[in-house]
């Protein structure tokens, strides 16, 4: 058996859809309450579905009884404030698990090389069924802002670098790509992130929009990535070392 995936991110394991007209609706991510929730860098998170429908943002497999990141349950006092998100996170019609809004506060490029880590969407997910990937909406303009996935951690060369205007919308899967945000700011960035699970609605919806993995990087110079590389390297280390020097203690 294996997982049913999608033809359209079988290659590239990203696409692009149309941008969405992020202008034409109401901020509500402004209006959603959110829980401290360190994850790849200074961030918070607003549930809109989460395991049990309560306001913390945990993965369903650290709960009672673990499960995959499927039948996410509604937020009731989140969903009612934002209506719009919930029909993007829903129109796609496939299953849905975790979905929330994360903030970011802004980074560096090292920051973000630092941050790069692969996501656990496909935990107690049984095999024969859907392949979870995620959604990325960026809802704040973060045009000088780019998604980083890295088919190799430490390579440069198979980076990928999306700029976050309001309405790009992508989905990835996370669980392929080594990624991060790496948010130019000032002010934090917004972004609704849906776990979807693969299958024909969701490639329905992917050939709706025009699902596209065509991307040309924006122009980063050779030099700023070599001292990036070079000063992340020294940061995992020192790291390591930390970690090591705790463990003997
Ligand atoms: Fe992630």
């Amino acid at each position: 058996m294996a997982y049913i995936t999608s033809a359209a991110l079988e290659q590239h394991g990203f696409v692009i859809l149309d941008r969405y007209d992020q202008a034409a609706d109401p901020q509500e991510w402004r209006d959603l309450e959110y829980v401290d929730w360190k994850s790849s860098g200074i961030t918070r998170f607003a549930p809109l579905a989460s395991a049990q429908g309560e306001i913390e943002v945990n993965g369903f497999w650290n709960h009672t009884p673990p499960r995959a990141d499927k039948d996410g349950v509604w937020v009731t006092s989140q969903v009612e404030r934002a209506p719009n998100l919930v029909r993007r996170a829903q129109e796609p019609g496939a299953n849905i698990g975790r979905c929330r809004v994360i903030e970011l506060q802004p980074n560096s490029y090292v920051d973000s090389l630092y941050n790069l880590h692969q996501d656990d969407n496909n935990r107690l997910n049984p095999d024969g069924t859907g392949w979870i990937v995620r959604g990325y909406y960026n809802l704040s303009d973060d045009p000088q802002s780019v998604m980083i996935l890295r088919e190799d951690r430490y390579d440069p060369t198979t980076e990928i670098r999306i700029p976050l205007a309001a309405g790009t919308q992508l989905i990835v899967d996370t669980q392929r790509f080594w990624h991060a945000i790496w948010h130019a700011g000032p002010e934090p960035r917004y972004s609704l992130i849906t776990s979807w699970e693969s299958g024909p609605e969701l490639d329905a919806y992917i050939a709706k929009y025009h699902g596209t993995s065509e991307h040309t990087n924006p122009p980063l110079d050779q030099q700023v990535v070599d001292d990036a590389q070079a000063k992340v390297q020294r940061r995992l280390a020192e790291r390591a070392a930390t970690v090591a020097s705790k463990s003997k203690a």
